[in-house]
Parts: structure tokens; sequence; C-alpha cells
């Protein structure tokens, strides 16, 4: 049986963007069920990712990790065993340093030891962060280390490496074995952050693929300010629904691995709306997983509308038109711009994935108004006209 992990952008939910520290087994378990009761799973969201702060502050005698009883009496198999028993998989979190970034005890020089224990706890995820990490040791080292420990751990581990785009690793990630890697700083519940986030890995679709995704972070889908840390929230209201359906279009179009950061045991049906929306996830979950690139002479669509395009497997094209200004504006998709000419006799028979519907029959071009903030989401059928 192939293993095929990161064979598609992994999906899931994580702890840290509404609770950082305040985590306990109860809010795990509560969440495994609501990812099966809500339709999450159904959509393809399976991993429960545990992020920092589940540990006690010191390794046991014999040097291994120790998840604190206070928030997890019964113990990480336990937690495991339930997320199990949902039809769900189970993740964790650790870090390449001597501590992690909330100074709990971290993986450096005790690799091969933390993937045996994760293993024995029925692990089927790690996220690596790069918290004091030792000047001694590339990044890039400690990084293929852990990979090696995982990939012979005796149990199929996926590993989310998270070292915020440092140390050129799109140059080396892939070749080390991990299946995602985090390419950005941490995401905030704003508009600023999800703009600058996208924008930075524009024009790097080629930095991705299959069995290694560009991971622009967690979703703050639904969040609307709820984090538990004022850093993250930065003390507002979060964004508008309209902002979190242009955030969650552009990660998956981009093929970002989508995990889900609000706490879905209170999601309102707009959040439902979009982190549900099985057209936009196929095209994050093509098999193919070819990058998205910028349509670069839109020049049509005037500077705040840009475009991203992305070729499926099945022939379609998925476009994702984003007005980043603060008014109203018109968009333009020329087709030529994606190598069709009008005097090939074909055109687009364009769907709208938020809408799902068919909008038309198009040549040449598209145009539509897309409000500020939006974002406009189709899928292109090649036709004879
Ligand atoms: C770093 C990571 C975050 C989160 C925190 C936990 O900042 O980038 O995603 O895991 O550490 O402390």
């Amino acid at each position: 049986m192939p293993k095929n992990l990161g064979k598609t952008p992994p999906m899931g939910w994580n702890t840290w963007n509404t609770f950082t520290d305040a985590i306990n087994e109860e809010l795990i378990m509560q969440s495994a069920d609501v990812m099966v009761e809500s339709g999450l799973k159904d959509c393809g969201y399976q991993y429960v990712v545990i992020d920092d702060c589940w540990s006690l502050k010191e390794r046991d005698k014999n040097g291994k990790l120790v998840p604190d009883p206070a928030k997890f009496p019964h113990g990480m198999k336990a937690v495991a065993d339930y997320v199990h028993s949902r039809g769900l998989k189970f993740g964790m979190y650790s870090c390449n340093g001597t501590h992690t970034c909330a100074g709990y005890p971290a993986s450096f020089e005790h690799e091969f030891t933390d993937a045996k224990t994760f293993a024995k706890w029925g692990v089927d995820f790690l996220k690596y962060d790069n918290c004091y990490k030792p000047d001694t040791v590339p990044g890039e080292i400690l990084y293929k280390r852990m990979a090696m420990a995982l990939r012979n751990c005796g149990r199929d581990i996926l590993f989310s490496a998270c070292n915020w785009g440092a140390d050129g690793v799109h140059n080396w990630i892939r070749e080390s074995g991990a299946q995602m890697y985090r390419s950005t700083g941490d995401i905030q519940d704003t508009w600023n952050s999800i703009v600058n986030l996208a924008k930075s890995q524009f024009g790097k679709q080629s930095q991705q693929g299959v069995y290694c995704w560009n991971d622009i972070d967690m979703l703050v889908v639904g969040m609307h300010g709820g984090s538990n840390s004022s850093w993250i929230g930065e003390g507002g209201m979060g964004c508008t629904d309209t902002e979190y359906k242009t955030h969650f279009s552009m990660w998956a179009i981009m093929n970002s691995p989508l995990m889900i950061g609000c706490d879905i045991r209170n999601m309102s049906d707009a959040t439902k709306n979009i982190l549900m929306n099985k057209d936009v996830i196929a095209v994050n979950q093509d098999p193919e997983g070819r990058g998205a690139y910028l349509l670069n002479s839109n020049g049509w669509a005037g500077v705040n509308v840009k475009i991203l395009v992305k070729a499926l497997e099945n022939g379609d094209y998925a476009i994702c038109m984003v007005n980043f200004g603060d008014h109203r504006g018109m968009g333009t998709l020329c087709f030529w711009d994606m190598g069709l000419p009008a005097a090939s006799g074909y055109g687009f028979e364009l769907y709208d994935c938020w809408e799902h519907e068919v909008i038309g029959r198009y040549s040449e071009r598209y145009s539509c108004n897309i409000e500020s903030h939006d974002c406009k989401f189709l899928r292109a059928k090649l036709v004879k006209m």
C-alpha cells in the first residue's frame, strides 16, 4: 500500500490560532466530534492537531517528553485513540531547538527518541517549529534529521516543517522528506496579514507540489477576533466574512494546506459555508497539484484586481480574481493571457465556485465587478464556440 502522505495539501484543524496555551483533552475530543458532525470531515478535513504548550516543562528521568497531566490527564495515547475512533488523524507539535516557541522542552538532540514516542502515542502528523535553534547547526540539517527520524519511527507520520521561510527552505525541504513547509511568518486575524502573506507567495508556484506543499500558515477564517492571543487577534474583531472567503479562496488555489484555526465548536453559518465549499476544496485537492500563477499582463484588470490561474487535472482551469483595493473594481480576464486565442474558435464555459452555478460561455475575455476585498472564483471549461 502506498503511503501517499501529502499527496494533496493536508487539511485539518490546529489549536494555536484560537487557543494558544489554553488546551486540554476535552477541547481536542470535542473538536474531533465537531469535525465529524459538522461535515468538515466529509469535506476532507482530517488532521486534529495539538500545537505548542501540551507538555510539562521538563522531560522525565528517561529523557522522554511528558504530556501535562493537568491538560491531558489520560495521556496522549488516549487522545489519539479517541481521534482515531472518529475516523480522523492526530497531530502534535515540537521544535528543532532546545525549547518550543512558548518555552516547553523541544526535540534538539532528542529527535530519534521523540519520533519513537510520537509513534507510540499514535501520532500521524508532526508540526516542527524553528525556535531556540542552536546557531551551531544549520536548520537544514535539523529538518533533515527529524525527517529521517520520522521516516524510520515505525509509523506513518506526516512531517509539517515550520521554519517561517528561513534559510532558503524551498531549496532543500522537498529533498528532506517533509510533506509541507511554512514559507511565511505567523498569520494574524487581520486583512492586512492575509494580504501580506498571500502576496509574499505570488510567483512562487514552482516551490511546491505533490508530496511537499507550501504552507502559507493556518486559516483565520471564522475567528472574528476570537483568539486567546492579543497578538494574533490584534485586539480587534478580525475580518469580515467576505475577507475570510477571499482568504480561503487564495489559500485554496495556491495549494496551501488548509488547517482551520477558529473554534469549530462555534462556527457561524457563514464560516461553515466558507470552510465547506466543496468546489473550492476540489481545486485545492486537485490530484496534479499544479501551482497557481499570477496572470501578469492583466492590463484590463487595473492594479487592484489580481488574477491567479491553476491548471486542473481534467483540463479545466481554476481562476481566482481578487480585489485588493478599498473600492469596488472591475476585473477582466483576457483568455489570450492564459494561452487561448479567439481565433482558435474556442472559449470558456465559466462556473462560479461560490454561487455554484454556470454563469455562461465567453470568448476572448470575461469581465465582472468585484467588491472591495472580495473575489470571484471560477472554474473554466474549454468549449467550442
Ligand atoms: C510559532 C509558529 C506558530 C505556532 C507558535 C507556537 O510562532 O510559527 O504557528 O506554532 O510558534 O508557539
